[in-house]
C-alpha cells in the first residue's frame, strides 16, 4: 500500500457488537464507540435555545443498541432497535472525541514561572480600558491564568472601583470577611494584616474548605515608610523543589494537613495539600500560611519526615531568587492567584502615613468561565 492510499480512507463502520460499534475512521485507525455515549450526545439530544441537554437518557426502556450504522457522507447514521430514533453523527465530531478525548479548553494555558525580577513586566491594564473593551479583559484574564499576576493601573478612587473591576472577570466571593476587606492598621486586631508587623508569605483563608481564588488588592493609599509588598510565584517555586527534592515534593503534594481560622463568631477548618497538581500533573498553585496551620494530625513518625520538607519548602519560598519586591502605589490594584502566588509584606512605621487597601476576591472557576465566554464560542455556534 502507498502513502497516498494509506490516508485515504473512506470511513466505514466494521462492527456492531452488543454494547458499541466500531468505525474505521479516515486516520485509518478503529475506534469503539459506546452505545449510551453516541445516543446521549446525539445532535437532537441538545437545545439551542437553552444549550443544555434536553435528552433524558434515565428513562429510555432499554440499553440502547444499533439496528443499523453506517457512514453517509459526513455523517455516521445510527439507526436505533425499540425507539425508532436516528442519530446523524458529524464524522469530525467523532474524530475530535475517539479514544475518550476531552473537550479543548481555551482557558486551560501553559503556567509561566516568574521571579524576582519580575515587576517592570508584569502585565499591566488600565481600569477605564478593562470596562471599554472586550479584547482588554481576554488579555487581562490569559495574563492571569499564565502569569498569576497582574496589576490594574488608573482605578477609580471609590469603594465602586474595586466592585466594577472584579466584576469584569466575575462574581465577588464573600469570606467570613464578608464581600471586601480592609487592609489597614486596626486598635483591636482579628489578623496579622490589620497590624503593621511583617506579613510572612502566605495564601489567604486556607481554612475556608474553598479558598477564594483571585485576590483584588485596590491601594487607596500608600504613604507610610516601609511596608513592601513581597510576592513569590508558587509555581515557580514548587517546580525547582521538584527537582531539587522530589521527596519532599511527593510529601507535601500528596499529604494533606489541616488549616484552621477562628475567632468569635467563625471557626473555619480545612486540610489542603501544600503544593496543588493540575490534571496534567503539572503544579498549579500552593496553599500555605503559617498563621493558619494547624496541629499537624499526621502520623508522629510521618512527621518526621513531613515537617523537615514543609520546612524546607518554606525556606525556599523566602529565597531571594523568587521574591518580588515593590512598593504599592495609591490607585493601583494588585490582582493574582491565591492558589498560586505567595504573598506578604514588610514591618512599617504606622505613624508615618496612611496605608489603606481594599480587598475582595473572586472565584477561579469564574474567571475560567469568563475568560472561556471572551475567547471563544463554545458548543452552541449561533
Ligand atoms: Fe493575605
Amino acid at each position: 500500500m502507498n502513502e497516498l492510499s494509506s490516508t485515504m480512507i473512506a470511513p466505514h463502520v466494521t462492527d456492531l457488537s452488543e454494547k458499541g460499534l466500531h468505525i474505521t475512521l479516515s486516520d485509518g485507525i478503529s475506534y469503539y464507540f459506546n452505545y449510551y455515549w453516541l445516543r446521549d450526545n446525539c445532535p437532537t439530544s441538545f437545545s439551542p435555545i437553552t444549550r443544555e441537554r434536553s435528552f433524558d437518557i434515565f428513562h429510555l426502556e432499554d440499553s440502547p443498541c444499533a439496528r443499523t450504522a453506517e457512514v453517509e457522507g459526513d455523517a455516521l447514521v445510527i439507526a436505533w432497535e425499540d425507539e425508532g430514533h436516528v442519530t446523524r453523527m458529524p464524522l469530525d465530531w467523532l474524530v475530535t472525541y475517539a479514544g475518550g478525548n476531552s473537550r479543548i479548553d481555551p482557558a486551560d494555558l501553559t503556567r509561566v514561572a516568574w521571579y524576582s525580577d519580575h515587576y517592570p513586566t508584569v502585565p499591566r491594564f488600565s481600569q477605564p480600558e478593562l470596562v471599554a473593551d472586550k479584547d482588554q479583559r481576554a488579555a487581562w484574564i490569559k495574563a492571569m491564568l499564565v502569569h498569576g499576576f497582574t496589576i490594574v493601573t488608573d482605578m477609580p478612587d471609590s469603594d465602586e472601583g474595586l466592585t466594577q473591576t472584579a466584576e469584569l472577570m466575575g462574581f465577588v466571593r464573600p469570606t467570613f470577611f464578608g464581600t471586601y476587606f480592609d487592609v489597614r492598621t486596626h486598635i483591636n486586631p482579628t489578623n496579622t494584616a490589620y497590624t503593621s508587623a511583617a506579613l510572612e508569605l502566605h495564601t489567604d483563608t486556607p481554612a475556608e474548605e474553598f479558598a477564594p481564588g483571585i485576590q483584588f488588592l485596590h491601594c487607596r493609599a500608600n504613604t507610610v515608610q516601609g511596608g513592601q509588598s513581597l510576592y513569590a510565584d508558587g509555581v515557580a517555586v514548587a517546580n525547582d523543589f521538584r527537582a531539587r527534592d522530589p521527596e519532599g515534593f511527593k510529601l507535601l503534594s500528596e499529604i494533606s494537613i489541616p488549616f484552621f481560622c477562628e475567632h468569635d463568631t467563625y471557626d473555619a477548618r480545612s486540610r489542603q495539600t501544600v503544593i496543588e497538581l493540575d490534571q496534567h500533573g503539572e503544579v498549579s498553585g500552593l496553599t500555605i500560611s503559617q498563621h493558619m496551620a494547624d496541629i499537624f494530625d499526621l502520623d508522629q513518625e510521618l512527621l518526621d519526615d513531613y515537617y523537615p520538607a514543609f520546612c524546607r519548602f518554606g525556606r525556599m519560598l523566602q529565597e531571594d531568587k523568587y521574591m518580588m519586591r515593590f512598593l504599592m502605589k495609591g490607585g493601583e490594584c494588585i490582582v493574582f492567584d491565591n492558589h498560586r502566588i505567595v504573598h506578604g509584606r514588610a514591618a512599617y512605621s504606622a505613624t508615618s502615613g496612611d496605608r489603606y487597601l481594599r480587598g475582595c476576591y473572586v472565584d477561579r472557576g469564574e474567571m475560567r468561565s469568563t475568560y472561556r465566554a471572551l475567547v471563544s464560542e463554545g458548543r452552541f455556534k449561533g
